[in-house]
């Protein structure tokens, strides 16, 4: 399975703060933003990652992550010149899929929990399309899904204005082969943009998805806007101060899943050790 990390966008809603920086790129307490979602694709067992960028921002995420191979990966990177929807990221990435089955996590997104993520690695052979559903107070800033009693899913709309459930899609989707035919046969929404629920509409009809619903105490942060921001920052910092157990980081993920030795965890940490972060991967490295 191949895996994309969508890190395009204008970030506006975090203006003037992303205006000479891309958004994935901002810390997220002791990290950039990218580290998590990155994170999420190693914990599901992807190794060959497609990095989608804004064409100015190609750069510092080349010198941020390199080709990977520090974290056992392969890494490429492609461009999205415009913001013109989360499915057009199947289009670009056309050559990269090859016909494999892909898994799409958004650049600003943030997962954690130990059921979501020993979940993950089911997922890498989806027979169509796998999404997740998690309990928000504020669907209507979401793709909502509705279930009916039995708990299938019956509809997925994008951003509606009167929800028919508090249940929103989360920036994570596994996708068989046939995605990017579908993205190619999707129109454009009101909005101009490629809407990844249109895919999942397609998948639905089909009667090919599956929506998984997160559990309790699972976390799913999104961190578009800046008080979203500052609040996942939070929550990083003090799970990760009280458990001391680090959260989002690709050395740590990479080594549990045996993409890298333990010998090159310690290294890896050793120039890292001034900011503290370090120090989280030298304790995995015991544990
Ligand atoms: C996008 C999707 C939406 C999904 C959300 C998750 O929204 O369109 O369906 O629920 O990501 O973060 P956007 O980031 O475009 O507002």
């Amino acid at each position: 399975m191949k895996g994309i990390i969508l890190a395009g966008g204008s970030g506006t809603r975090l203006y003037p703060i992303t205006k000479g920086i891309s958004k994935q790129l901002m810390p997220i307490y002791d990290k950039p933003m990218v580290y998590y979602p990155l994170t999420t694709l190693i914990q599901a067992g992807i190794r060959e990652i497609l990095i989608i960028t804004t064409p100015e921002d190609a750069e510092s995420f080349r010198r941020l992550l390199g080709d990977g191979s520090q974290f056992g990966l392969l890494l490429d990177y492609a461009v999205q010149p415009h913001p013109e929807g989360l499915a057009q990221a199947f289009i670009i990435a056309e050559d990269f899929i090859a016909g494999d089955a892909v898994a799409l996590v958004l650049g600003d997104n943030i997962f954690d929990g130990h059921s979501f993520s020993s979940a993950l690695p089911q997922c890498r052979r989806p027979g169509g399309g796998i999404i997740f559903a998690y309990e928000v107070s504020d669907p209507q800033r979401y793709g909502v899904v509705e279930f009916d009693a039995a708990g299938q899913a019956l509809s997925i709309e994008e951003k509606p204005a009167q929800p028919k459930s508090s249940h929103a899609v989360v920036g994570l989707y596994f996708y068989d082969g046939d995605v990017v035919d579908i993205a190619k046969s999707i129109r454009p929404s009101a909005r101009g943009e490629l809407e990844i629920t249109a895919v999942n509409e397609e998948y639905l009809r089909r009667g090919a998805l599956q929506v998984k619903r997160l559990r309790r105490g699972d976390v799913w942060l999104d961190t578009g806007t800046v008080d979203s921001m500052s609040e996942a920052a939070a929550y990083v910092e003090v799970m990760q101060k009280r458990t001391g157990i680090v959260i989002g980081s690709p050395e740590v993920a990479a080594y549990h899943e045996g993409f890298i030795s333990q010998a090159a965890l310690r290294e890896l940490a050793t120039p890292l050790l001034k900011s503290g972060y370090g120090d989280y991967l030298l304790a995995a490295a015991e544990d």
